[in-house]
């Protein structure tokens, strides 16, 4: 399935994309008010019916009433999306920020209501004790699954027993993690879900998908949100398999092909790869003598989709030359965002990377140690890298 162009992308996001999903981007157009584009909208809602409930887990039976929609726009505007519809000026929103991404929610937030943020240093887990305190008086809670920033995978399903206790709405930001790892919008009450095309899905950038409740629908005024992001509007075309704007035909098409790849592949087969191949990750870059980034505490965990490293002193100084080394072994890999630029790197495991992918990642990370100064055993990172992803 994985391209074997010889250019490794790691970056999280967009991921490499499987030759059937390239490939569906590229038939003839048709409109997409034709019978054929709601066909392609109604199979890439099958799929995302299936990646967001994760229905045939554990023999979890599905009980839930929700719509799979997609957005011609990426996952940020689903986040706007979200709130806009689910609150007004007189809202109370709780946004939890440990990262850019929980920080990008609260920015939105603050555009509709009124903000009340829990926020903890990046890379730092929740105390959930001061989250409850918050939730208490809240309308609606904003949460980030999994923090691109950080590598860190805040626990979604004990703030949900927050929320439901205190009967707030519940908007999560899976865009990292849907696809990739465990999410059960049903289980751990979220009434919304967002996620990217480009991440986890393994699809092309530019579009966005959302799992609305019957809760969040009933609760959504349309009104209230920007023209283009009327959810009661999309909820209705959604029902006949469109969107009320022009639909990007071409990455819905790869959209679709996308999540039936992820069927097949079966979402435990998936999420066991993805797991096996971050600790790969991170068994190899500490077998290099690096340090893991994020700092947590149960039940805050490690993401299991990417992998966050804190860089060496002597690369921190001239980060552009270590980053130079790795680009020029023809892969692409992140730095920090924000405030950890030049601190940290990151590398994804999204998507259909095989086992040789990961270990050329481990490869080129060391090998671009060596080059800048930086001694460290490449073969035995290689080593034990191998016997995880082996077992
Ligand atoms: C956790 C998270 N949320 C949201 C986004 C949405 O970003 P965009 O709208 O630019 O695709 C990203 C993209 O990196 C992300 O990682």
């Amino acid at each position: 399935m994985p391209d074997d162009d010889d250019f490794l992308l790691l970056n999280p996001g967009p991921v490499p994309l499987s030759g059937n999903v390239r490939r569906a981007m590229d038939e003839p157009m048709v409109s997409h008010r034709s019978a054929e584009f709601e066909a392609t909208y109604e199979r890439a809602q099958q799929g995302l019916d299936y990646v967001f409930t994760q229905s045939t887990l554990d023999d979890h039976s599905h009980d839930s009433n929700g719509t799979s929609l997609i957005l011609n726009g990426t996952a940020t505007m689903g986040m706007e999306m979200a709130v806009a519809n689910l609150t007004d000026a007189e809202s109370d929103v709780v946004a939890l920020v440990n990262g850019k991404f929980g920080r990008r929610f609260k920015r939105i937030a603050e555009r509709h209501a009124r903000v009340t943020p829990v926020e903890v240093e990046w890379g730092q887990s929740f105390d959930l004790d001061a989250v409850e305190q918050a939730v208490a008086d809240a309308d609606l809670v904003t949460m980030v699954h999994n923090e691109t920033s950080t590598g860190v995978l805040n626990p979604v399903e004990a703030v949900g027993e927050l929320t439901a206790e205190h009967d707030a709405l519940f908007v999560v930001d899976g865009v990292t993690s849907i696809g990739g790892d465990v999410f059960r919008v049903d289980d751990w009450n979220v009434d919304i879900a967002i996620t990217d095309a480009q991440k986890a899905l393994a699809a092309p950038p530019g579009i966005s998908a959302l799992y609305v409740t019957e809760r969040a629908a009933d609760a959504a005024d349309g009104d209230s949100a920007p023209f283009y992001e009327d959810l009661e509007w999309h909820l209705r075309k959604a029902d006949d398999h469109q969107t009320p704007f022009t639909s990007s035909v071409p990455l819905f098409r790869a959209l679709a092909v996308a999540v039936e790849e992820i069927r097949e592949e079966g979402m435990e087969s998936r999420i066991d790869r993805h797991r096996r191949q971050s600790q790969a990750f991170r068994a190899g870059f500490e077998a290099l003598g690096l340090k893991r980034f994020p700092d947590i505490e149960p039940p805050t965990s490690l993401s299991n989709t990417l992998t966050a490293i804190e860089l060496p002193d002597e690369v921190k100084a001239a980060p552009e030359e270590f980053f130079g080394a790795i680009t020029e072994r023809n892969v692409s890999i992140s730095g920090g965002q924000a405030h950890l630029g030049g601190q940290i790197f990151r590398v994804s495991n999204m998507g259909h990377l095989s086992s040789a992918q990961v270990l050329r990642g481990i490869r080129t990370v060391g090998e671009a140690l060596n080059e800048v100064g930086v001694e460290c055993d490449v073969e035995s990172s290689i080593e034990t890298a191998t016997e995880i992803l082996n077992k």
